[in-house]
Formats: C-alpha cells, structure tokens, sequence
C-alpha cells in the first residue's frame, strides 16, 4: 500500500502532479505550522456551484443542474479557505505571488475536473463487522425485513458493537472515512446506532469523535439510538423509547457527542408517535433532528415537519401530497441509492417526481453494514443517473450543496466561492458528466480538506 501523504499549503515548492509530494509529519503539525497558501491552477472544468449571495439555500427544480463552470480555472486557498477563484492567466498574473511565489504551494492540476468536495450527508460506520450472511440470504431469495424479523439486520450488528473497545471502533470508523475519502468525499455526516444501549451508543459516539480527530475532513456526529428495538426491550419499545429521550439524548448533548438525533422511522422499527416523542427530547437537549423514512413503507410526514429535521432520508416511499409539502420547507430529501441497490430492490426513490415538485434533493452513501456497504459517492451519482433518471449535473449539485444543506453547512461548504472552507476533490476525467458514467470507477486524484492536500490514500496511517 501506498503511503497516505499529507500536504500542507504552507509547503514552498511548485510541482505538477506527476512529481512525487514531500512528506509531512501529521494533520495537525502541519496544521499548525503557519498560513501560506494553496493555488490550484490549470483546471479543465472547476465546477464551482456558486451562487449570489441572495439566491442562497438548498437547490430545487432547474437551480439543480447549475454548475458554474468555469474553464482553465484555478483556485487560490489559505488558512483552510477558499480566497478567490478565477481564470489561470488572471490568477498567475497576480502580483501577490511575484512578490512571494515560494510561500505558495502551486499544483499543475493538468486540464483534469475539480469539483467541491462531496458532502457525505447519511452514512453509518460505527460498525464491526461486515454481515456476510444477510447478503447470501438475499441472494438466496429472503428480504431485508424477513432477515431482521429472524434475528439479522441491524440487531446482528448490535453485539460486536457492545463488545468492542473505544479505540476499536475508531480503527474501523476512521477506515470508512479514508475509503470515502479517496472516492473524494471530503465531509462525512456519522451515525452510530449499533450499539443500542446508554453506554455502547455514547462509545459510538465518542469512537466517531476520535477517528474525526484523526482526519483532516469534516465529521457531522448523529445520534441514532433509535435505530431499532434491542432484544432485551423486545415488547417494551415504549420503555426503550424513554431510555432513548431521557438518558441517550441528554448525556449526547451534555457531553457534546452528537448534533444531530435521528430515527429509524418505519415498520419494523418506530412509529411516527415514537418519533414524535424523540424529535421533542431532542429539541429540548438543543439537538438537530432527521429521520430515516419510507424504506419499507410511506410515513406521513406532515406532523414532523414543525420539527424542521434537516433531512427526511431514504424516501422510497412517499405520499404525493407529502411532496408538495417538502417542496415548501428546507428539509432536504436525502436520496440513497445504494440501498436500493444492494437490497436488490426494483423500486428506487422517485426523484424526477420530488425534483420536479420543487424538493431538495440531496445524495449520500448511506455506508453501513447491512444495506449499502458502499463508500463511493461516486457510484451513488451513477446509479442516481442510471436508476432514477437524475441528470449528471443534478447528481453533483445533490452531492455536494445540497448534502451541505442537508447538514446545516450551505454556508460553509459544498462550493467553490471564496470565504469557503477549501474543501475540494480532482477528478482525472475531462468533463464533469464522466463521473457517473464510469461507474465503479476510481478516478479521485486527489482532494483537499479544510486546506490540506490528501494525495494516495491507500495507507492505514498518517506519515
Ligand atoms: O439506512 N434503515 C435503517 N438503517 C440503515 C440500514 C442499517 C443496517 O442494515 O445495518 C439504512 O439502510
Ligand atoms: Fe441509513
């Protein structure tokens, strides 16, 4: 395996990409180094997603499919942010660089596509072990819901789990977010929700918060005690409701563990009242609240949207006056196709028709054991192509701004405007739309998180 080499733009050299990178000791040495600058020149297409200022907020409709392409483009980064944007000749004519070019880290990026990072707004990687069995018993006819109703699924995670130590979890949470990472997803919304007990779920929790510590992306913390009924509630989930609001909720927010609660509402797992009840502890402990719904069945979901969860995710089935009310709020419909995908499913979310209605759309990965082993935002833009008909251009925008909206960062990320966090992924393709078309493809060169240039991120550690 290669090594997993770090640069900061403090580096003070010029290279192209061909040219092997200097070594850096860790993130956050390099971090703390100094702030020079990073000037990405020689982009083919830079896909910028700006936006006036005044036009700010979740994509709908046609606002989907706006790029802001911008041709031998290049970017110029400092301190983690973006400070301008521009044409390669305007930007290498600029006379701050003459006067200083050796405190400029410079990177030829040779006509490939660069593109703000992908915003991974649902995935689950506080998990242990891969479930072999579900998959072969799929294959061999059964459903997702047979399998969890004979004692599979999420509740055949929940053991390895509670067993693991702290430092376990974080080894393997921190190996989901360097694969999704070099699929170039620079922002990772993270659940736990296997552990289903106080302690097991606030480990979870706090194994995210050490693997976020060890990668220079940023990490989003989501509660999903209620992921499902554990065994030893079995006929009492009313009772392990209450645990989830009383103890879970307000030990998460106490100790700064999670921003977000989320809940797996649907047959099988809560009911809307649940829901309701645990939306309403969350508010009260100041959390963020969203909701995996309409996997298995249609939820109404009027009544939760006077909690205005930042996304309602999944969406497989969805009533149509429904639609119409989310085409009215900022909740964002986060789309997981990967899921479909992999439970051999035929029906996918309809997102012409919430597109189409004016919904926010949003994509992720939905990484996790059971339904969407998958950490390629990649393959989530193809199969959103190929499965529902989303344009290639709609699918970045879903990806990148919206999956930022999705998790209250619109302002911060999934662009490429100055003031920006300098979050960006490049693509060895020439034009924007090869990204879906060569499905199950690598093709991420590198990517650049909060200012640090990640290049070959196949190593298990930082050198
Ligand atoms: O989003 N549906 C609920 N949760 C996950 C699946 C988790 C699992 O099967 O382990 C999902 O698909
Ligand atoms: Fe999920």
């Amino acid at each position: 395996m290669g090594s997993w080499c770090i640069h900061h733009a403090s580096c003070m050299f010029r290279s192209s990409l061909a040219a092997k990178l200097p070594k850096m000791p860790s993130p956050k040495k390099a971090d703390s180094r100094n702030h020079r600058s990073l000037l990405l020149i020689n982009i083919g297409q830079l896909l910028t997603l700006r936006q006036p200022k005044e036009h700010r907020g979740p994509r709908r409709g046609r606002g989907l499919q706006e790029l802001g392409i911008l041709e031998d483009a290049a970017v110029l980064c400092a301190d983690g942010k973006i400070v301008s944007v521009g044409k390669t000749r305007e930007m290498l004519r600029d006379r701050g660089f003459k006067k200083n070019p050796g405190q400029v880290l410079e990177i030829d990026c040779q006509r490939q596509v660069v593109l703000p990072g992908f915003v991974d707004s649902h995935t689950h990687p506080a998990f242990i072990h891969p479930r072999l069995s579900d998959f072969e018993q799929r294959i061999s006819g059964a459903t997702y819901e047979e399998i969890a109703e004979a004692g599979g699924g999420i509740r055949s995670s929940v053991d390895a789990v509670r067993r693991a130590s702290q430092p376990e979890l974080r080894e393997m949470i921190l190996a989901g977010f360097r694969q999704m990472n070099e699929q170039g997803t620079t922002t990772i919304e993270a659940k736990s929700g296997y552990g289903l007990t106080v302690e097991s779920e606030l480990k979870s929790l706090a194994a995210i918060r050490d693997a976020a510590a060890d990668w220079p992306g940023t990490v989003i913390s989501t509660l999903l005690g209620a992921h499902v009924v554990p065994k030893e509630f079995q006929g009492r989930s009313s009772e392990y409701v209450g645990l989830v609001c009383t103890e879970m909720i307000p030990q998460a927010a106490k100790q700064k563990l999670a921003e977000f609660v989320d809940v797996f509402t649907d047959r099988g797992a809560f009911s809307l009242e649940d829901t309701e009840r645990i939306f309403r502890a969350a508010e009260a402990s100041g959390l963020g609240v969203r909701a995996h719904v309409g996997q298995m069945s249609a939820t109404p979901l009027e009544p939760l949207l006077c909690f205005h969860p930042a996304s309602f995710d999944h969406l497989d089935h969805v009533n149509e006056q429904d639609i119409g009310k989310l085409a009215g709020h900022n909740t964002i419909a986060t789309l997981v196709p990967g899921a479909n995908y992999f439970l051999g499913v035929e029906k996918f979310p309809p997102a012409r028709q919430l597109i189409d209605a004016g919904v926010a759309v949003a994509l992720a990965t939905d990484y996790n054991p059971g339904s969407s082993p998958t950490p390629s935002m990649p393959f989530v833009l193809s199969l959103a192509c190929t499965h529902m008909k989303m344009l290639p251009a709609e699918a970045i925008a879903a990806a990148t701004i919206n999956g930022a909206w999705a998790l209250g960062l619109g302002n911060r990320k999934g662009s490429v405007e100055a003031g920006k966090d300098a979050d960006l992924a490049v693509f060895e393709i020439q034009d924007y739309r090869e990204l879906p078309y060569w499905f199950a493809s690598s093709r991420c060169t590198f990517t650049v998180l909060n200012g640090l240039v990640l290049t070959d991120a196949g190593s298990s550690r930082w050198e």
